[in-house]
């Protein structure tokens, strides 16, 4: 068996050598427009903070100047990392696979040799036809071993930055508190995530500590009205449905079927969207730029980027305001455990907790986010309005990357408690308060009063069937 010591030097050699960046990495030029199947170091929001210590908590805390702050508690909403793909999308690229192998070979004059050479369509449709379908359907959404790492390595960067939260104190007195989705890929990214503040801290682990918390981690799926009324409504996601049979995706798929030598009709929009997944899953998982992304440009990778941006706006986000509610027990557990932390204590009382990691899915994060009324657009995509949607800020591929975070950092200084929001380790304002500088805690709370005092989740839940905003007095 490998010495704890062992596997420590090892771990870290592999993260020094990863972060010297010293191979420039070989990814297609599109790697930062996979909607939720995007790399966290792709992803265009994520900047890693460098250098010293005080410059990476400058780059994170944005106090006013002059005013003495030191952190006092951490909460981190994290999804899991780089996963494996669900069934659905293993049998969707089974498919794909199989459609090719089976679609008559281009045909060939008597005589005539190998015609084209490495790098042609018809060499890299060969390719394609031979390429090893490696997928099976045990592997359904499980956490890839480069999951673990990006896990790892948030855990790791994030205990540099907040030492006295993540570092080895908290951690050796058993006071950093993680809770995650039951789903088998959260519960791998709670363990990596305690795994990375181990090796950071160098203590061995005795056994990683976490409970499954589906209320708060995986609400949505226990919230009647948004299973009935947006999941499971064909209604409520028109507009997904009407972009992926509209013109920018129909014009994809016969540019792709053309490229695969394939009839346009036997492409369908789900195997279109097969291919681009393979290329994104071969990088996410394996790091290869695989020969699916030839099938792409950045403009095309836009357009199903922006398909996967419809799906979750309307299935996830701000679309339905029940959908928002499913966030709803998150949101009070958050803001729990934040007034708990903040509560003037004299010095014999125990201290704060330092820590609270929340391990989730995209699902987890981007109500929470809608709740938070943030990257919200003055107009919501639809299927019509791709041409005016360049700029928006509500782009999956920043905001639920794989790993992607939000943490908000609790802040005892001199007039008070204040609160810097992070997403992505970036910061980010709170709407409607200053941007500049992480606000008062109390200014957040009259910020977000209504919700404290309302976001009731089995009203919303319970009395919403038949309608995402039916009165719930009837
Ligand atoms: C389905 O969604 C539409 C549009 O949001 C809504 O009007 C309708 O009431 C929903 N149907 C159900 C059964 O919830």
């Amino acid at each position: 068996m490998l010495s704890a010591a062992a596997v420590v030097v090892v771990v870290v050699l592999a993260i020094l050598a990863s972060r010297r960046g010293c191979s420039p990495a070989d990814v297609p030029d599109f790697a930062a427009h996979f909607g939720s199947k995007t790399r966290y170091e792709d992803s265009s929001a994520y900047r890693r903070p460098l250098g010293d210590p005080a410059a990476v908590e400058r780059s994170l805390l944005r106090v006013p100047s002059g005013e003495r702050c030191v952190p006092v508690h951490l909460t981190a909403v994290v999804r899991h990392g780089s996963r494996y793909p669900t069934v659905k999308n293993i049998r969707a690229m089974r498919e794909l696979s199989d459609l090719l192998r089976t679609a008559a070979s281009p045909r060939r004059d008597e005589g005539e040799a190998e015609p084209e050479g490495e790098g042609s369509a018809a060499w890299r449709r060969d390719v394609l036809r031979r390429w090893d379908m490696w997928y099976t359907e045990d592997m359904d959404g499980q956490l890839a071993p480069k999951g673990r790492e990006d896990l790892r390595r948030l855990a790791i960067r994030l205990a540099d930055a907040f030492p006295s939260l993540l570092g080895e104190e908290p951690l050796r007195g058993g006071r950093i508190r993680v809770l995650t989705s039951s789903k088998h890929r959260c519960v791998s990214s709670a363990e990596a995530f305690q795994e990375g503040l181990h090796l950071r801290a160098n203590v061995t682990p005795v056994r990683y500590r976490h409970r499954a918390d589906d209320g708060l981690l995986r609400s949505i799926d226990g919230c009647r009205g948004y299973v009935e009324g947006v999941e499971k409504n064909r209604t409520a996601l028109a507009e997904v449905y009407k972009f992926k049979r509209g013109p920018e995706m129909e014009a994809l798929r016969k540019k792709v079927a053309d490229k695969l030598g394939l009839p346009h009709r036997s492409l369908t929009p789900d195997l279109l969207e097969a291919a681009f997944f393979l290329c994104s899953y071969e990088l996410a998982i394996k790091s290869l730029h695989s020969p699916w992304c030839f099938l792409f440009d950045r403009e095309d990778a836009k357009v199903l980027e922006y398909k996967c941006d419809l799906k979750l706006f309307w299935k996830r986000a701000h679309g339905h305001a029940v959908t928002l509610a499913t966030s709803c027990p998150l949101f009070h557990h958050v803001f729990r455990t934040l007034d708990k932390a903040g509560r003037p204590r004299r010095s014999s009382d125990t201290p704060p907790e330092p820590a609270s990691i929340l391990i989730g899915h995209a699902e987890t994060l981007l109500p929470f986010l809608g709740l938070l009324n943030l990257y919200k657009d003055e107009t919501p995509p639809t299927a019509d309005n791709y041409p005016s949607q360049h700029a928006r800020h509500f782009r999956s591929s920043s905001l639920v990357p794989y790993a992607a975070n939000v943490v908000l950092v609790l802040l005892d200084c001199a007039r008070g408690p204040r609160l810097q929001l992070l997403v992505n380790e970036a910061p980010v304002g709170f709407p409607g308060l200053p941007e500049e500088n992480a606000p008062l805690y109390r200014d957040v709370r009259a910020a977000y009063r209504h919700l404290l005092d309302g976001c009731d989740f089995h009203k919303e839940c319970e009395g919403a069937v038949g309608g995402p905003r039916r009165n719930t007095e009837l």
